[in-house]
């Protein structure tokens, strides 16, 4: 059955997807676009079960996760999924570092090697000289960068970008399009919210959300 999504305020309700059926491989590099309102960050929210969905299933990395617990659900989270936001989402009081060993205390990886991948990482993106800054210190591409660090921390194979790029200029934007490129190389399926028709070059599908519905799709 199609995924649906309703929220309820009081007792009047909001239809936001309206039936949604969508298959993702993996290793693909998908594009959601679509106007405002449309539903975007709502699919977003169920395919990273962060949220459920209210009719419908869904199965992740062949799983049926529609019935799961919410702590199985955190535990796929953690393990399976990286998260990158248009508003970074990272902790203002402490550094970069220990913002990217975050993930990694939560799956209970010892000290040693959490701030050795950790510092691998922030490498990979470019930023070994900002590792003991404060994220509140660093430019907004800077920032993405290490959200993205802190993404990949325990090594996901699916990463959720919604709108990754939304707050950055366009230098920073091609910074972290290009990572997001690698990362795709690497074999992750990569699904990102993007309002930018020129940033979806590099997927291979994008998909069209209108009004909670699924318009079209181009490749
Ligand atoms: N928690 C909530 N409770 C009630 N309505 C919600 C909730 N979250 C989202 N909505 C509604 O669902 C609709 C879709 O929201 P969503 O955030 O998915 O849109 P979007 O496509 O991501 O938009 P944008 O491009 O502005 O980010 C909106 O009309 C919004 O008001
Ligand atoms: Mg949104």
């Amino acid at each position: 059955m199609d995924i649906e999504k309703t929220y309820r305020i009081g007792d009047a309700e909001y239809p936001v997807l309206k039936g949604i059926n969508l298959n993702i491989e993996q290793g693909e590099f998908i594009a959601l676009m679509g106007p405002s309102g449309s539903g975007k960050s709502t699919l977003m929210n169920i395919v990273g079960c962060l949220d459920r969905a209210s009719r419908g299933k869904f199965l992740l990395l062949d799983k049926d996760v529609s019935e799961a617990s919410d702590d199985e659900l955190a535990q796929i989270r953690r393990e399976e999924l990286g998260f990158i936001f248009q508003t970074f989402n990272l902790i203002g009081r402490i550094s970069v570092l220990k913002n990217v060993e975050m993930p990694m205390v939560l799956s209970e990886i010892p000290r040693d090697r959490r701030k050795a991948r950790a510092l691998e990482l922030l490498r990979s993106v470019g930023l070994e000289h900002r590792v003991d800054f404060s994220p509140q210190n660093i430019s907004g591409g800077e920032r993405q960068r290490v959200a993205i660090a802190r993404a990949l921390a325990n090594d996901p194979k699916i990463i959720i970008a919604d709108e990754p790029t939304g707050n950055l200029d366009l230098k920073s934007s091609d910074e972290v399009m290009n990572i997001m490129k690698k990362l795709h190389d690497e074999g992750r399926t990569i699904i990102m919210v993007t309002h930018n028709p020129e940033i979806t070059e590099n997927c291979d599908r994008v998909i069209r959300l209108r009004d909670g519905r699924i318009l079209g799709e181009a490749s």
